[in-house]
């Protein structure tokens, strides 16, 4: 069987759609959940674009070592170069040029013609080959551009060393079948076809990346773009977890491989969502919440005399548990530690004491800890450092008062560096109070709310609540989470730790 090389683009095309910005931490987290997953190319971002963008490429590059790491550049030779300084120290760098080949791009964006295009694509990627082997071009607007202009393009760079010719439908403009025949298009008519693996880079703006990315498979691409979750530029790119089922459940159809472990699915889309602040819409294919849900008589009657009767795969190929054990206050440490293992966590001793610490006082406030519980602690544990690091506030108590023919007050008592703060606010309600008061105490800089989302856990009124507040101060984006049965609580520590991440960005500044 054929093997399918799977790109993976979270962090550079999904990373650079609107909401969806990560630090570096949560970028090296990402990084770390697609190593896991055996993706076999981590496009960690695009050198060139910032300061912060370099950095986290080169970290990546350097902390990643199953996976090769790219790092995109325009075909110019500053943008390859600092590629490739990005990417230098991964076991295994790939530079990824593009370039537009269509002619609404080439005459409005870029300013050239089509003779001018060739040798710059051509050019530029011997260029990049001067510096590494594995090199990947671009063909921007390709489902849009002239196919024997493209042959010509895709032609020229594989002479120059590229060993990966992609072909991107940068707007969601293609059709499965249209798809299809272009990419056997030219693996036909480009002379040494056979020296590239061809790639399709499908966005979704007509609902379509999946089909699209499919149907070019079928006509011989034999690498696929896509990122978790389907995170991308406007409707995003082809969605991972959808292609790998498809490919999984239909392998009379798609007869290829992959390396990737469909177990880590699950756990990859929900840290992914966990970070950008977002939940996956309840009908979402493969990892929506009611991806395996069954409401309907006749559905549950079909479901329990026979699982396939209305399901085309399983919870546990994605790596959902379905054997909801249920721990509490009794269970030990070692319980714990087993479950959390099951689940596919593999944590150190700091980070596991400090599960087991959330764990207990959870058990103080709701008798029976499912899945998602553990799931969600272990989540706010491995990234509960970031409040540490950041030297900021952190919350001592808080006391709030509302109803509904009073203002709302909150007093907040904060600490740092073992001194204590407090101060009160009225407010429009108790978060607008509580907020207030925060801000009296931190004074961050100027900033707007992105999102401000309460997610429940699990069922039950007495669920965790999940907590994420994205703040926006010049451009940039700051993340807070809080996890709490108190959903005011863990409002205010969300708030608190994207007002130290502020802080810390605005010192940094300052520097
Ligand atoms: O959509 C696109 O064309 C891209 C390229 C840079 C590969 O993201
Ligand atoms: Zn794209």
């Amino acid at each position: 069987m054929d093997q399918i090389v799977i790109f993976d683009t979270t962090l550079r095309d999904g990373e650079q759609s609107p909401g969806c910005s990560m630090n570096l931490k949560e970028k090296i987290e990402v990084a770390r959940c697609l190593e896991r997953m055996k993706v076999d190319i981590i496009e960690a971002g695009f050198a060139i674009s910032s300061p912060g963008d370099f950095e986290s490429v080169k970290t990546v590059a350097e902390t990643v070592k199953d996976c090769t790491v790219a790092s995109l550049a325009r075909a110019t030779q500053k943008d390859i170069d600092t590629a490739w300084e990005a990417v230098k120290e991964a076991v295994s760098p790939r530079i990824h040029l593009f370039l537009a080949t269509s002619p609404l791009h080439m005459e409005y964006k870029l300013k050239k013609t089509p003779e001018q295009v060739l040798e710059i694509a051509a050019a530029m990627t011997a260029h990049a080959k001067q510096y590494c082997s594995d090199i990947e071009f671009s063909a921007e607007d390709a489902t849009r551009s002239d196919w024997d202009f493209l042959v010509k393009v895709v032609d020229a760079v594989i002479r120059a060393g590229a060993t990966t010719v992609n072909i991107p439908d940068t707007v969601g403009y293609t059709t499965p079948t249209e798809m299809r025949d272009l990419i056997a298009y030219l693996r036909e008519k480009v002379p040494d076809s056979d020296k590239a693996i061809f790639s399709v880079h499908c966005h979704n703006d007509l609902g379509l990346a999946t089909a699209n990315s499919l149907a070019g498979v079928l006509g011989g691409a034999r690498q696929i773009e896509c990122t978790i979750n389907g995170l991308g530029e406007r409707a995003g790119n082809t969605a991972l977890e959808e292609v790998i089922m498809a490919m999984h459940t239909r392998p009379v159809l798609y007869p290829f491989t992959t390396r990737i472990d469909t177990t880590q699915i699950s756990r990859a889309s929900r840290t992914v969502y966990n970070i950008i602040g977002q939940t996956a819409p309840l009908n979402k294919p493969i990892v929506g919440r009611n991806a395996f849900a069954h409401e309907s008589g006749i559905h549950q009657h079909g479901v329990l005399a026979n699982k396939q009767t209305y399901e085309i795969m399983t919870p546990e190929a994605l790596g959902i548990q379905t054997n909801n054990i249920v721990l509490g206050k009794h269970s030990g440490k070692h319980a714990v530690e087993d479950r959390l293992r099951e689940l596919g966590y593999s944590l150190s001793q700091e980070e596991l004491l400090a599960c087991f610490a959330e764990f207990k006082d959870l058990c103080d406030k709701k008798k029976n800890i499912t899945d998602a519980d553990l799931e969600a602690i272990a989540d706010h544990c491995i990234r509960s450092d970031d409040v540490a690091d950041e030297n900021g506030y952190k919350l001592n108590w808080f006391s709030m008062h509302t109803s509904n023919f009073t203002t709302a007050t909150c007093t907040i008592n904060l600490e740092k560096d073992g001194e204590k703060f407090e101060d009160v606010c009225l407010g429009d309600g108790p978060i607008d109070a509580a907020f207030g008061a925060i801000d009296n105490i931190v004074k961050p800089a100027p900033h707007t709310f992105d999102i401000y989302n309460i997610h429940s856990v699990s069922q039950g009124k007495d669920t965790l609540g999940d907590v994420t507040v994205k703040l926006i101060s010049e451009g940039r984006t700051y993340t807070g989470k809080g996890l709490s049965t108190d959903v005011m609580e863990a409002s205010i520590v969300a708030y608190i730790m994207a007002v130290n991440k502020l802080c810390a960005a605005t010192r940094k500044k300052e520097a």
